[in-house]
């Protein structure tokens, strides 16, 4: 399990992170950049760091371009990021240019490309790819232990030994389906029960209706370890900004649960992170 000030460290530099979306640093001109770009199912994501790993900017967008790691609206996705790039470079006055991207545990590699080739036709120089949970990892640091990502539309597991990915699994169960669950309990739509379900204030009274829905999402995750030495699950994923999502996982697992304070943009923030590592590691190469 990642300590007391591991997990405070996490937290400092998501919040550092979710800061720079409102206010962006001004970039020192001698340091390179790295955007992460996460195409997401409900959502697309930017998240840009220095070379120390300082983050810098940030900008996300609802977005229904991506199903399932699948790039379903490629002129929709590529608009949404070249308009969110767009953003950022005005407001830190720099041009962003080395990024890399994530795709979720077990997706094909052809879908990968697609990811990659919107971020491409932005005006992006892809030199980093890696899996979801890798890119969760490089805020988490954690050595052993189960990454559980809940997004829009599935839920991610990836085993963690010795800080590496040793398994992983995708199903389909995610923040779509809690808005289903809530548009049919409440008689509303889903654009409705999506903004709904966003107010942490409605999230107690929201639980007897959505409880159903998270415990077949730890049914799931339980049957991932199965068979795995796992003492802490992590949560990350912006469904798992649902207030007592767990409290509920750790019931029905029983076993500890940790969960950041912005579970949703641990994995954007790791993709940039990522790339500024794999980046530092080639000039030192190159040296
Ligand atoms: N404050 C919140 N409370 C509850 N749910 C939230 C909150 N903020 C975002 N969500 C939900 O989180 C989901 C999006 O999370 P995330 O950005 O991690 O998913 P994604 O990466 O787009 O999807 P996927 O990983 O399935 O491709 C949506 O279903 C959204 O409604
Ligand atoms: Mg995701």
């Amino acid at each position: 399990m990642i300590s007391v000030k591991e997990l405070k460290a996490a937290n400092d530099l998501i919040k550092a992170y979710e800061k720079t979306f409102k206010k962006p640093i001004k970039p020192d001109k001698n340091k390179k950049l790295f955007t992460g770009v996460d195409l997401g199912t409900a959502y697309i994501v930017l998240a840009v760091v220095d070379e120390d790993g300082t983050p810098i900017a940030g900008g996300m967008q609802f977005a229904e371009v991506v199903k399932d790691g699948l790039v379903v609206d490629y002129n929709g996705a590529m608009q949404i990021v070249k308009k969110l790039k767009a953003k950022i470079e005005k407001s830190i006055g720099a041009e962003l240019d080395l990024a890399g991207i994530a795709y979720p545990p077990g997706t094909d590699i052809n879908d990968c490309r697609a990811i990659k080739y919107v971020a491409e036709a932005c005006g992006f120089r892809v030199e980093y790819t890696m899996d979801e949970p890798t890119a969760a990892n490089n805020v988490l640091h954690i050595e052993d232990g189960a990454v559980v990502d809940i997004g829009g539309g599935t839920t991610g597991i990836a085993v963690l030994e010795k800080g590496k990915v040793i398994s992983v699994t995708d199903e389909p169960s995610g923040g779509t389906h809690l808005s289903l669950v809530i548009a049919g309990g409440k008689g509303i739509s889903f654009l409705e029960a999506e903004k709904f379900k966003k107010d942490r204030a409605e999230h107690k009274s929201l639980m007897p209706m959505v409880r159903p829905v998270f415990e077949k999402m730890a049914s799931i995750v339980k049957s991932s370890i199965k068979g795995h030495k796992i003492d802490t699950v992590y949560l990350v994923g912006g469904t798992c900004c649902f207030e007592g999502v767990e409290a509920v996982m750790e019931k029905q697992l029983g076993i500890k649960v940790v969960k950041p304070d912005n579970p949703m943009l641990v994995t954007p923030l790791g993709i940039a992170l990522g790339s500024m590592r794999e980046g530092k590691k080639e000039e030192l190469l190159y040296e």
